[in-house]
Order: C-alpha cells, then sequence, then structure tokens
C-alpha cells in the first residue's frame, strides 16, 4: 500500500498542543484538512495559532507567504463530527481518556465509510483497547507524534492486536511522505521511545538520590562526555516533572512494577512541591531572572605526566591513546589486561564494579576508574571514581593524565559503572528487550531513539560500538553490586554475546 493520495481528505480531532501541530503537518504536506474540538472555538484559535507560527516562519525567510497562505487555506476549523464523515484519515490528539476516546471512536466508525483509517495520537493507553469496542477494531492504529509535532521527525506507527498490517503500511508512508521519520511498533506500553528513554532519567535520578554528584556535574557529563544534548535534570525541567513523573508512572504500572521503570523519590516531591520545572521557575534549577547555574564539579591536577603504560587493548576507549599523543604524551604498549599506568596510578574503564571492589579483587592499587564518552577523541569532559583509600598522589597523577589529553575531569563518588557507561548499558538493555519482545525491530528502535529524543546514537548500535560483551559484563556487575533485578541484562544480550554477533546483525 502507498501514501495516502495529496488530495484526501484529513480530520484532527483535538485542536490543543499536538492536535494543532499534527494539523500544520498534514496541511504543510498538501492535505485539505478538518479541525474539530469541543471547546467552542478552539478549532478556529488553533487555525490562527499556526498562521501566527507560519508568519514568523516567513518573517525569518525560511517560508514563502505563499506556502503560508496555502497551507492556511487548506485548514478548515468545523464544530460538527457529521462534517468529518468523508474523511480519508481521521486523527485524534483528545484527552488521554480511554473511555473518552473509546466512545469518540465508536461514533467516528458508526459515522465513517468502512475506507476511513481511525488513528489515535495517545502516548500512554493501549490501541488494543482503545480498538477494542468497535465492530471493526482492525481500523485502529496508532499515531504518535512527538512534540511539538512541526519540528519533531519521529512519528510511531503504533499496531494493536486487531490492527491491519497494510492500514500500517499505509500509515508509514503516509508520515513518509509528510518529512517524518515513522517507525512500527506494537501497542506495548511506552511503545518505544517512552519505554526506552526511562532509564537515562532512572539512572541519573538514582546517581543523584546516592550522591554521586551533583546535577550539574551529572548533566555536564551527559553532554561532554556522553554526546546527549542535555542532562536527565536540566531536560526533566524542560519537559516538566509532573508529565515526566507520570509517564514513568504509567509505564511502571503498565509493567506490572517492574524495577527497571522504578519512579524515582527525588521526582515525586519536586512534584510534592510544585517545583515542575521551569514552567515553575524551579526544578532541579532555579528559572528566577539573575540566577546563574552553578557549574559542574572538577578536579584538577598539577603533577607532572609525560609518559604511560597501556597494557592490553582499552577497547572502545582506545581513542583516548591517539588523543595523548596527539598532545604530546608517550604512550608505551604491552600486553595486559586493558589498564594504563602512570605513575603510581592505574586507569581503567568502568566494567559495572565500583573502584573498590575491582581494585581488591584485581589486585590493583591505586585503581582509578574513568566513564564512557561517547567519542573519546573528541568528549571534552570525563567521570572517574575511585576507591576512598587511593594514594593521594597516585590520583593527582591519573588525573594529570586526562587533563594532558584535554579532558576536563569529574570526580564521582565510588560508583558502580558511573554515569555515562551505566546510562549506555541500561538504554541498550531495555532497547534489546524491546526487540526481543517483539515491540520494534533493531533498526526502528535506533531510530526512534535518534528521532524521537535526540539521543546521538541508538542504544543497540552504540553497545554494539562499545561491545556486546562489555555491555553485558557492566550488567552482570551492577546486578551483583546492587543486587537488583533492575539491572538483569537482557535475554538478547546474553544469547548474541554467546552466538558473538551483534544487535544490528
Ligand atoms: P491538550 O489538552 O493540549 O489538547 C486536547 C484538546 O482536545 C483540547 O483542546 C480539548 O478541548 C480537546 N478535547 C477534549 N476532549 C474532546 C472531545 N471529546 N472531542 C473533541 N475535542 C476534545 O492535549 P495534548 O497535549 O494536545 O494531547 C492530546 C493527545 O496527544 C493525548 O492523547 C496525549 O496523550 C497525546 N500526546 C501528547 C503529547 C504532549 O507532549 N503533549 C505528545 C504525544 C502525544
Amino acid at each position: 500500500m502507498t501514501a495516502l493520495n495529496i488530495n484526501a481528505q484529513i480530520a484532527v480531532i483535538g485542536a490543543g498542543a499536538m492536535g494543532a501541530g499534527i494539523a500544520q503537518v498534514a496541511a504543510q504536506a498538501g492535505h485539505p484538512v478538518l479541525l474539530l474540538d469541543n471547546r467552542p472555538g478552539a478549532a478556529a484559535q488553533a487555525i490562527e495559532g499556526i498562521d501566527r507560527q507560519l508568519g514568523k516562519r516567513v518573517e525569518k525567510g525560511k517560508l514563502s507567504d505563499q506556502a503560508r497562505l496555502a497551507t492556511v487555506a487548506r485548514l478548515q476549523a468545523v464544530d460538527n463530527i457529521a462534517a468529518l464523515a468523508d474523511c480519508a484519515l481521521i486523527i485524534e490528539a483528545i484527552v488521554e481518556s480511554l473511555e473518552v476516546k473509546r466512545a469518540l471512536f465508536r461514533q467516528l466508525e458508526s459515522l465513517c465509510g468502512e475506507h476511513c483509517m481511525l488513528v489515535s495520537n495517545t502516548s500512554s493507553l493501549s490501541i488494543t483497547s482503545i480498538a477494542a469496542q468497535l465492530d471493526h477494531p482492525q481500523r485502529l492504529l496508532g499515531l504518535h507524534f512527538f512534540n511539538p509535532a512541526p519540528v519533531m521527525a519521529l512519528v510511531e506507527i503504533v499496531s494493536g492486536l486487531a490492527s491491519d498490517p497494510s492500514l500500517a503500511e499505509c500509515l508509514y508512508d503516509t508520515a513518509k511522505a509528510w518529512g517524518k521519520k515513522p517507525v512500527h511498533t506494537r501497542s506495548t506500553p511506552g511503545f518505544i521511545v517512552n519505554r526506552v528513554a526511562r532509564s537515562f532519567y532512572a539512572e541519573n535520578l538514582r546517581l543523584l538520590q546516592e550522591g554521586a554528584a551533583d546535577c550539574p556535574t551529572l548533566d555536564a557529563l551527559m553532554r561532554d562526555a556522553g554526546g546527549f544534548a542535555m542532562g536527565a535534570f536540566e531536560l526533566t525541567d524542560l519537559i516538566g516533572h509532573d508529565v515526566n513523573y507520570a509517564v514513568t508512572c504509567s509505564v511502571f504500572d503498565a509493567y506490572y512494577g517492574d524495577t527497571r521503570f522504578l519512579p524515582s523519590l527525588i521526582q515525586k516531591e519536586l512534584v510534592d512541591a510544585g517545583r515542575l520545572g521551569r514552567k515553575s521557575g524551579q526544578g532541579f534549577y532555579h528559572y528566577a531572572d539573575g540566577i546563574t547555574r552553578a557549574q559542574p564539579t572538577e578536579v584538577t591536577s598539577r603533577a607532572v605526566v609525560d609518559t604511560c603504560v597501556v597494557e592490553g587493548d582499552l577497547g572502545v576507549a582506545n581513542a583516548l591513546l591517539a588523543r595523548l599523543r596527539e598532545h604530546g604524551v608517550e604512550v608505551i604498549q604491552r600486553d595486559g589486561h586493558g589498564v594504563v599506568r602512570v605513575g603510581d596510578a592505574v586507569l581503567a574503564l568502568s566494567d559495572g564494579r565500583m573502584a573498590c571492589q575491582r581494585a581488591r579483587e584485581d589486585g590493583l592499587d591505586n585503581l582509578i576508574l574513568f566513564d564512557l564518552a561517547f567519542d573519546y577523541g573528541q568528549a571534552s569532559r570525563i567521570a572517574v571514581s575511585c576507591c576512598a583509600n587511593i594514594d593521594p598522589t597516585a590520583l593527582q597523577q591519573g588525573v594529570a593524565l586526562l587533563q594532558r589529553a584535554g579532558l576536563s575531569v569529574s570526580q564521582l563518588s565510588d560508583s558502580p559503572a558511573l554515569a555515562v557507561m551505566r546510562t549506555v548499558a541500561t538504554l541498550a538493555n531495555e532497547a534489546a528487550d524491546a526487540v526481543l519482545h517483539g515491540v520494534a525491530s533493531a533498526a526502528d528502535v535506533d531510530l526512534a531513539m535518534r528521532a524521537g529524543v535526540n539521543y546521538p546514537q541508538g542504544p543497540l548500535a552504540w553497545a554494539d560500538a562499545i561491545g556486546l560483551g562489555h555491555i553485558l559484563t557492566v550488567l552482570d556487575n551492577l546486578q551483583a553490586g546492587y543486587g537488583e533485578e533492575r539491572y538483569r541484562p537482557s535475554l538478547l544480550l546474553r544469547r548474541r554475546v554467546a552466538e558473538g554477533r551483534a544487535l544490528h546483525d
């Protein structure tokens, strides 16, 4: 099946933030669009709002006035559902209530011809469940846009138990024709993005709760080492803690209390206090005028180091060696188990154990663990952790070496898998489980996380690049260290490691 014909009549029900954005997308693509809202005047106001938005783009020279006029001319506010009878596609973006959505779709089913596709923009309700009371549940699917719909490229095409696969293909092609990046997903709680992204928030909140570092430091590490556009605290302040916390609770409940999705008491307290983030003026950070945000904490060293000895292969962190050489450090290589020796210090990439534990188990005195970086050649910051009883001179030497590579160094308390490593390992783990459970393909999961939440790389491709064996070890060590099911590795990871295959094979 191909995309809907550009002349096909489309309707959007609900003229709020999402409905207005979706109507704009469809009209800009060239479709005639009817907009309906049960609040009198809301649909017309939404169209005026779209016109204003497009007007700003015209002023900036990003859109022609002709295109603005043509788009707005394709939008029509209607106040009676009967006007929707001849539509080819009806997109529902009303209040997030199962009963209200079910009632609306039953009404639409009796009104519209059998060839009209019915879709919901729901974020958290089951498409299977919304469709269950229809005479023809196969005609209902999810079409999940991200906010703001005209800007965000991702659209999740959600199939319920009864959904017709040929309609999913038509929606996929249509979304593509609208300039979007569609992915297929089965109707499971959180679909792809709102499920896989949970650990990004959860692990950072846990690190904060355990006193590993403060918000500015953890945020800076996610950006400067992890390559994420924003850290978890600045991002949840932007999303709104009420919204972010509600999504976490809904996914947690929907997976019967699986601790992988455990909500955070720290975030709940913010919600209870009304500190909802930017919109209320305070969340993890203050947003009043004149308040400057605290800087990330850093350790600095004046030790002079010109040489280091690399024993064995550092795996994904090998790029660090080229960077050290570029900065004039002599790097001597010999056989060994993947550690760097400098002065009295030993540096190693985190494997998910705490430094104190690994130092004892592996007989490594003055061990300094360093964190994962998205790109060791480009990162501007790295996290380290060490045993409390490390020789201070050795710590200075280890930090000095990383500084020689041009890295700012932020020290965390001795936390298993530090910050970026634990975040990426748990994201990849959830993504692997989503693939294992048939929620989506590996390619679609990775695309969804790049296009839906702007991750620098899909978690599965990222895990492949780090080495699945290492990710599995990190998760096994996290599970053993915390004694929690939360970190249990996905069967798919374990299977692929045993088979010697990557997740994208
Ligand atoms: P909103 O509250 O901004 O807009 C909802 C609109 O629907 C309101 O204008 C309301 O008057 C209208 N409405 C409510 N019941 C109606 C009915 N029975 N018939 C006609 N109009 C009705 O909500 P928002 O944020 O636009 O969300 C709409 C849907 O999109 C929800 O299902 C939500 O879960 C989903 N969604 C929201 C996202 C977001 O970031 N806000 C992202 C992706 C999906």
